[in-house]
């Protein structure tokens, strides 16, 4: 239990003594520790509805509350009962948590599963920065709600299907250099898929050619499902790569094209149960009129006054489209994997077609728990959309390069003794690190300007400083001459600095579920930063290894449960920790 759920549960008691019948009201962490460490509002809310004076109420309440080992009561303003936990509660949360493997994070996910689509790049094209935003936020979702105890399955939907194939394959036939394609698959592909595509441009002939390479594709022609087959397999080998890198893993990469055959029955399924209906020729999912026009996914504000907007999920021609593979897909996961809920960490611009997806689905009669995680660009430090010298969209694989080389270059000056190899690790952990943080500490949903300065700085809101903070942990446990075991000591909190590393560390297990409220890994960045900084103050304040015993293991403890919280929330964000930088 922690301390918060300690609090509510003890407040439900004295409410329910109070007013004579169960009731419950939250607790929530204070804005300002002055006042103390929790509050709650429940007097003022209860007072409210029963017509009587706040203040009176909550005095009666606290009467009527057991705080007995775990916190001090009192009133604050027009009616807030504000909570100032012991110190002699921190100290023994601080025992419990340095036996607790999860450090006091609650396994709210049991018996749930859930699954994250996230990264999906699609094929033959490069993936670019707003890629890294789907892979790093969806990576680290995952790492949480595991943690959480959910049952996650991480699904890599990548495009592999799609019109940009009849130019591949042209161009595959045509344009292709063996050698380059060896040497550099994924960059070959988008160098043929660019020079058809301009040559379509220049020459309506080359456009028909690439269409009627397309037709035969989708119809089966074995040269055609050949080509396209290897192309699939070079795109996910340089994938593969990409994410190693950044250590992200998948347990499936169910593409686009694996739906294919499950298409032409779930359009006449919409159909027959009139979810769609034919507009034009094409399969349409229009609005069935249950909502408010503004909550309606398929209806849209134009000059002359609200208009419909449909959901085409067969053209005119017999195609299929993203809205249709998207809806096989759900069906697929909610059915084969037994999903309560599927995650979607996609960007804003696809806000509306996931609207549309999860409205159909519940027309469907798909119950689950289906979210967007939308998050918005990435910037270049001129605060405009990131993009190389010549204009093109900058590539992941450059930025991950140039992390870990800057991170080298820093490395190298600050700490020239790490030999050579050891040296080299760091700076892959350091640079990458960087740039998954700087992504995770900002809100998701906001543009976020990428400085190269900013992420690496050691004394920041950066990953290496937090990487530096574990370091400089571990270096004091190095001073010992005995293994020290903290399970084993006693917890002594009389500095006001080692009381607030307690507070911290408490809260921990009260925060991760947050996290997944609303999507956040920010605020789990956020409070990491908080800690470190705790830990600094403390550190500066409070002897360690030259105090006297039994303040010294108490401290010792301390700085063990610290480093251990540290390296495990940056580990949920993605971030390794090296042993020394
Ligand atoms: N391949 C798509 C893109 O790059 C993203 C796919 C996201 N997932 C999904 N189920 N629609 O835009």
């Amino acid at each position: 239990m922690t301390l918060l759920q300690d609090l509510e549960a003890r407040l439900a008691t004295a409410l329910a003594t109070t007013i004579g019948e169960p009731t419950s009201a939250a607790v929530t962490p204070a804005a300002d520790l002055r006042f103390g460490d929790y509050q709650t509002n429940a007097a003022m809310v209860l007072a409210k509805q029963r017509k009587t004076n706040p203040r009176a109420l909550a005095q009666e309440i606290i009467g009527r509350l057991d705080l007995t080992g775990l916190a001090i009561a009192e009133i604050a303003g027009p009616g807030f009962i504000n909570f100032r936990i012991l110190p002699q509660a921190y100290a023994s949360k601080v025992q419990t948590l340095l036996r607790d493997a999860k450090l006091g994070v609650p396994s709210i996910g049991e018996g749930k599963t859930v699954v994250v689509d996230f990264s999906a790049p699609n094929v033959a094209k490069p993936m670019h920065v707003g890629h890294i935003r789907s892979t790093i936020i969806g990576d680290s979702l995952c790492r949480i709600a595991r943690f959480l105890g959910f049952k996650v399955i991480a699904d890599n939907h990548i495009g592999d299907w799609g019109t940009q194939f009849g130019m591949i394959i042209h161009g595959w036939k045509n344009h292709l250099d063996e050698e380059a394609l060896a040497a550099d698959p994924i960059n070959e592909l988008v160098r043929v898929y660019r020079d058809v595509n301009a040559a379509t441009k220049a020459d309506p002939a080359v456009l028909e050619t690439c269409k009627a390479e397309l037709v035969k594709l989708q119809a089966g022609d074995a040269e055609n499902l050949a080509i396209w087959h290897k192309c699939i397999e070079l795109s996910k080998f340089g994938l593969e790569k990409i994410y190693d890198s950044l250590d992200v893993k998948f347990d499936h990469w169910l593409g686009e094209s694996y739906y294919n055959d499950r298409l032409a029955g779930l359009v006449d399924e919409f159909l027959t149960k009139v979810i769609a209906r034919e507009s034009n020729g094409a399969v349409c999912i229009f609005s069935d009129g249950s909502k408010k026009q503004e909550d309606d996914p398929f209806m849209v504000h134009k000059e002359n006054g609200w208009t419909d907007n449909p959901a085409i999920i067969r053209k005119a021609d017999g195609g299929f489209l993203y809205a249709t593979t998207d809806l096989a897909t759900l069906q697929f996961r909610i059915d084969e994997w037994q999903a309560d809920q599927i995650w979607y960490v996609v960007g804003v611009p696809q806000q509306l077609h996931f609207r549309q997806i999860f409205d159909a689905a519940a027309r469907w009669g798909k119950t689950g728990d289906f979210q967007h995680v939308a998050f918005g660009s990435i910037l270049g430090e001129d605060r405009k959309l990131m993009k190389t010298r010549s204009g093109d969209n900058v590539q992941l694989t450059d930025v991950l390069t140039e992390a870990v080389e800057r991170a080298a270059a820093i490395i190298a000056e600050k700490s020239p003794d790490l030999h050579e190899g050891e040296a080299a690790v760091v700076a892959r952990i350091v640079g990458i690190g960087a740039v998954k943080f700087a992504e995770l500490s900002q809100n998701r949903l906001t543009d976020y300007v990428f400085a190269w300065d900013r992420m690496l700085a050691l004394q920041g809101d950066t990953a290496p400083y937090l990487q530096y903070s574990t370091v400089r942990i571990r270096s004091i446990f190095r001073k010992l001459d005995a293994p020290f075991d903290a399970t084993a000591c006693e917890i002594l909190l009389n500095e006001e600095p080692e009381i607030h590393l307690a507070r911290l560390h408490a809260r921990f297990g009260e925060l991760l579920p947050v996290v997944l409220d609303d999507f956040r890994p920010n605020l789990l960045a956020n409070y990491l930063l908080e800690l470190a900084r705790a830990f600094h103050s403390f550190f500066e304040a409070c002897p360690v290894l030259k105090s006297e015993e039994p303040v010294r293991s108490s401290r010792l403890a301390l700085c063990e449960l610290t480093g251990r919280i540290l390296t495990t929330g940056l580990g949920l964000l993605g971030i390794k920790c090296p042993e020394r930088m």
